[in-house]
């Protein structure tokens, strides 16, 4: 590697780091840059900000979508689709073998373009109106992105609706965030950072509300227009809180429902732990009971409603806990023959150490964050525990994120 902060220091890519950037000897940092290309730049405090491609890789692709170079919403958009697959593949891969595993890793199912039914938009007044989008990236300027491809379509067209929110809402100088997620009965929109909401205000949004059809539409922590904004988990239908978490995209929670249930084939009384609003919890008690664990209580009263208004299901059982603190101790996980476990991105240390001693038999561990999973597998692998496979998903498109899904079973 040739140095110097002033000239142009051509540098060979040797990987990907963890946000996505290319990363040569040095280490020296290139946006947007990736393995094996030769590219030059001056580098300044380790990272060559505007870099020339000088041999680009055969893995680079011109961007699919034409906000791709001005938006920060997506990371990997230079890469082929393939690439980017592999990629993801092997983050999963070297985190297990960090940790001593190996096991079945089984091919990566990755969401459709314009699938994502969560966006977080950001908006401004300027003096002509608004503007709605994502944010540029590493940088408060907001892009407006009217033919994104990774929202879906009824999140695309929302832009305009976010604009308006703006219009009414926003402080002169202010930032509004602008979550919009897309249900069966319309838009659900969660707005923080507006003004305060006076009598006006508050009259002006329900019109908008009405309008544009919304299904929810709440500021800061008041709720202005509400129909059920649904959300069907299996064809059971549950209304999350505003903002509360949802899996990004239908076609990913599907896979990962599909992983769960087949990794806790024959079980018959579950328990599911960090279980949100009852994606799997309440698909699963079409065949096994179920107690469902979630530290959300507004979440878990969700939970609770869907049980209760759907037909068919099991009985389900459930409680608000923190299973940081609190984790399911053995005695309490004796009785069930099978665990979903699906943490934060912190993992979840002290509840896996607890289902390690109990020795329940099977458990399907979902997980956002490949080097906690890694980690957690790893005690339950030291307990007797079998990593069966891991299935990678992809629901962040063209973002450095990956989740899996997996299946341990207990040997004898
Ligand atoms: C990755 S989400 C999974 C939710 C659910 N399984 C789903 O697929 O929709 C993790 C969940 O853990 C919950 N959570 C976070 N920290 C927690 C804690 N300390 N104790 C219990 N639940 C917690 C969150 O509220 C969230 O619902």
């Amino acid at each position: 590697m040739e140095q110097g902060s002033t000239h142009a220091t051509r540098v060979t890519i040797e990987r990907l780091g963890h946000r996505g950037d290319g990363i040569a000897a040095g280490p020296v940092y290139v946006p947007d840059a990736l393995p094996g290309e030769v590219v030059e730049g001056a580098v300044q405090s380790g990272v060559i900000a505007a870099p020339r491609i000088v041999t680009p890789s055969t893995d680079r692709v011109a961007a699919p979508c034409r906000h791709a170079k001005a938006c920060g919403g997506c990371q990997l958009q230079h890469a082929s689709d393939d690439f980017v697959a592999g990629w993801k593949v092997d983050v999963i891969r070297r985190a297990l073998s960090a940790q001593g595993l190996e096991t079945e890793l089984r091919p990566i199912a990755t969401s459709p373009r314009q699938s994502r039914r969560r966006a977080a938009f950001s908006a401004r007044r300027t003096k002509k109106g608004a503007l709605a989008g994502f944010h540029r990236k590493a940088s408060d300027v907001v892009v407006a992105v009217p033919d994104c491809i990774l929202v879906t379509p009824a999140l695309a067209a929302a832009l305009p609706l976010v604009e308006a929110l703006a219009v009414l809402g926003a402080s002169r100088k202010g930032e509004l965030s602008v979550l919009v997620t897309d249900c069966a009965s319309g838009l659900d929109v969660a707005v923080s950072g507006g003004k305060p909401l006076d009598t006006a205000l508050r009259a002006d949004l329900a019109a908008l509300a009405q309008d544009h059809g919304l299904s929810r539409l709440t500021w800061d922590d008041e709720t202005l227009a509400f129909k059920p904004a649904f959300q069907s988990f299996d064809g059971i239908d549950v209304v999350p809180p505003p903002g509360a978490f949802l899996q990004a995209t239908e076609a990913g929670e599907q896979t990962l429902r599909a992983g769960v249930n087949a990794a806790l084939e024959g079980c018959t009384h579950l328990v599911d732990l960090f279980a949100g609003c009852g994606t799997f919890a309440l698909p699963l008690a079409k065949r096994a009971r179920v107690h469902a664990v979630e530290g959300e209580a507004a979440m878990v009263r969700a939970l609770d409603q869907g049980w209760r208004q759907a037909q068919g299901l099991r009985h389900v059982t459930h409680e608000a806990r923190d299973l940081f603190r609190n984790p399911l101790l053995p005695d309490e996980l004796k009785r069930f023959d099978g665990v979903v476990i699906d943490p934060p991105r912190a993992g979840a240390e002290a509840q896996i150490a607890e289902i390690a001693s109990a020795r329940v038999p099977k458990i399907a561990h979902v997980s956002c964050n490949p080097v906690t999973f890694a980690r957690d597998c790893a005690t339950l692998v030291a307990a007797g525990y079998r990593l069966d496979w891991v299935m990678p998903v992809d629901q962040f498109r063209w973002s450095t994120h990956v989740e899996v899904v997996s299946a341990l079973s207990l040997q004898d």
